[in-house]
């Protein structure tokens, strides 16, 4: 198992370029399940979620294939991969799988839709929260499935296909509504998917599906509509940057100070996040080219922020930006409205000295002078890389273990960061 050690204290200067989005990448390599023709992704990360969705794609029937890199491409750029589900070959999603990444259990949507069957097994993924599937389950039934939980499964059928519906999610959900657009593409009729989630990972899979022969407006805003059509096609399409990866490093840049150009991201994608760090006294250009990230000398003011679905602040920055809070001038309040189980990485922060206190959901940081480097260890995706920035700062050495979580959805964290001056390195226990 690996540990991250990083030695606080160094200033960050240089490039960071930042990746293709995870959160986008999965939900369009599901898509490949909708069409018998090839759909070409590019600029898809590599991170241990990706590699394991292959895998589960591949038992589905999928093939793929990565496009070799051409003359004058270098090692940092995304890859291009080719997926064909000329046939699907099973309609079931094992636990085996679906326990260790939550968004595979969306295979569920395209299965459904094409094959008219699926069984897929009850999530698992992150420990942040209960995270049910009730919004998946009911959507998918207003759309004329038969839905059933079975020994852990969930069995969908529609022996005459999907019908098209008006659905309005009492509740917003990113994976409920990425899997209800997707079938909906192939049902009889026209959807309406009401209360719907506005991330750009959602328009951007709408934006991909349409040039597969989709018929999909609206989304990106709360009501998308959908009318189906018989077929869909193959395309090549290009995931969207890494807006929470983005905001990370903005964050890490945030704490150390110094000043980073992050290449390759868009600052339309982070208004909030943006927005936020402005508060705390760092200074952001949006560039062309990215976004440059500078904090020179200044203390770092504190901030009241609460989450909210899109396009507000995103849970996704929560942990990071209560790590730049533990070190603020002064007391800031952090409140969690998305999972209610997500502050797993307060007792860790602790350990190097944080301030916090627990209200219900919201919690209170009250800033120190210096946090102090100690062994700690991850919990969940971006709770590990919030310790991972807390660590920059701290006087001495953090060693933060169980760093599995971080090659989840991090590509090559300590490269980009230690590229940029960070004492940070990669251990093998
Ligand atoms: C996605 C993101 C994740 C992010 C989250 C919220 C991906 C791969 N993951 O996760 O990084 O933290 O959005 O922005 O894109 N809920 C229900 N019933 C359901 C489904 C969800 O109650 O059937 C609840 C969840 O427990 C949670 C809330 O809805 O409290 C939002 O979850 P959701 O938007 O579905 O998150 P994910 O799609 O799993």
């Amino acid at each position: 198992m690996d540990n991250i050690v990083v030695e606080g204290g160094a200033r960050l200067n240089g490039v960071i370029a930042i990746s293709g989005a995870k959160n986008a990448a999965l939900p369009l390599m599901i898509a490949s399940l909708l069409t018998d023709e090839p759909l070409i992704l590019e600029n898809v990360p590599h991170l241990a979620d990706v590699e394991l969705l292959i895998r589960i794609l591949t038992n589905h029937g999928v093939d793929y294939h990565v496009e070799g890199k051409r003359h004058g491409q270098n090692g940092t750029e995304g890859r291009t991969i080719h997926f064909r589900a000329g046939q699907i070959v099973d309609t079931i999603a094992p636990y085996e799988f679906v326990s260790r990444m939550r968004a595979s259990f969306w295979v569920i949507g395209p299965l459904l839709a094409r094959m008219h069957k699926a069984r897929v097994s009850l999530p698992g993924g992150c420990s942040i929260g209960t995270r049910p599937v009730d919004l998946f389950i009911d959507s998918l039934e207003a759309l004329g499935a038969k839905m059933n939980v079975d020994g852990g499964y969930v069995v969908a059928e529609a022996p005459g296909g999907l019908k098209g519906a008006t659905y309005r999610f009492p509740k917003v959900s990113v994976g409920a509504t990425h899997v209800a657009m997707m079938a909906a593409t192939l049902a009889e009729g026209r959807t309406e998917l009401e209360n719907a989630a506005r991330e750009p990972e959602i328009a951007d899979l709408a934006r991909c599906l349409n040039a597969m022969g989709a018929r999909i407006s609206g989304a990106g805003t709360s009501t998308i509509t959908i009318d189906g059509v018989a077929a869909l096609g193959g395309t090549r399409h290009r995931v969207l940057p890494d807006r929470i990866e983005t905001g990370t490093y903005a964050m890490a840049v945030a704490m150390a100070g110094g000043d980073v150009m992050l290449e390759g991201a868009e600052a339309g994608l982070i208004e909030s996040p943006i927005a936020v760090l402005r508060q705390t006294g760092v200074e952001i250009e949006e560039r062309n080219d990215g976004i440059r990230v500078a904090r020179n000398g200044a203390g770092i003011r504190p901030v009241d922020v609460t989450t909210e679905p899109y396009p507000g602040f995103p849970t996704d920055l929560q942990a990071q930006l209560m790590a730049l809070m533990t070190c603020a001038e002064g007391t800031s309040h952090i409140t969690e409205t998305i999972f209610e189980n997500r502050f797993m990485h307060v007792q860790e922060l602790a350990r190097l000295g944080a301030r916090i206190n627990l209200d219900g959901q919201t919690a209170i940081v009250e800033g120190v002078p210096r946090l102090k480097g100690a062994p700690v260890m991850a919990t969940d995706l971006r709770a590990s890389v919030s310790l991972v920035i807390a660590g920059l700062a701290a006087e001495g050495e953090t060693t933060v273990s169980r760093v599995y979580h971080l090659d989840r959805g991090f590509e090559r964290l300590e490269a980009k960061l230690g590229g940029v001056g960070a004492k940070i390195r990669r251990v093998t226990v």
